[in-house]
């Protein structure tokens, strides 16, 4: 009967520093540095514009997109865009997530001129003008 207490109580201790574990995770300040290692891994190759010749596939990113919403923002990141953009869910966790957005919202927004290049500045043709 004694042992089985004893069984008992180390399952509840388990649990409990499991649980606080999870909770210190998402909770927790985040992590910028993190979260622009992440960026530029899983976004930059769509979100940035390295060279002024090169063309961009998504949209210059920064604290004004999606009306600067986080919870908006992560969802988009989590989930994608229908035929636009893939979805990070499967690839990234939430506390992951949640540094990139706070990075983006870091971000300036980039002068009108190089958010949407046109065939002006880039000499190419976009469907996007
Ligand atoms: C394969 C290219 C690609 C990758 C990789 C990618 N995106 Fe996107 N993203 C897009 C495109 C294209 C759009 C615009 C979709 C549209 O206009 O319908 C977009 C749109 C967005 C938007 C919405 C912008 C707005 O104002 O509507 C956010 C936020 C975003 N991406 C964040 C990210 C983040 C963060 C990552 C990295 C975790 C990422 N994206 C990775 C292509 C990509």
């Amino acid at each position: 009967m004694t042992r089985h207490a004893g069984v008992f109580l180390f399952a509840i201790f388990f649990a409990t520093a499991a649980f606080a574990q999870s909770a210190g995770g998402p909770a927790a300040k985040p992590d910028l540095a993190q979260g622009r290692d992440l960026y530029e891994q899983s976004c930059g190759v769509c979100h940035t514009k390295p060279l002024i010749t090169s063309g961009r596939f998504g949209p210059a990113l920064s604290k004004q997109n999606l009306g600067g919403q986080a919870d908006v923002m992560a969802e988009v990141i989590a989930n994608g865009i229908p035929q636009r953009m893939p979805g990070f869910k499967h690839h990234l966790n939430a506390g992951q997530i949640r540094d990139i957005v706070a990075y983006v919202q870091t971000l300036d927004p980039p002068p009108a001129e190089a958010a949407k290049p046109t065939a002006r500045t880039t000499g190419e043709r976009r469907d996007d003008n």
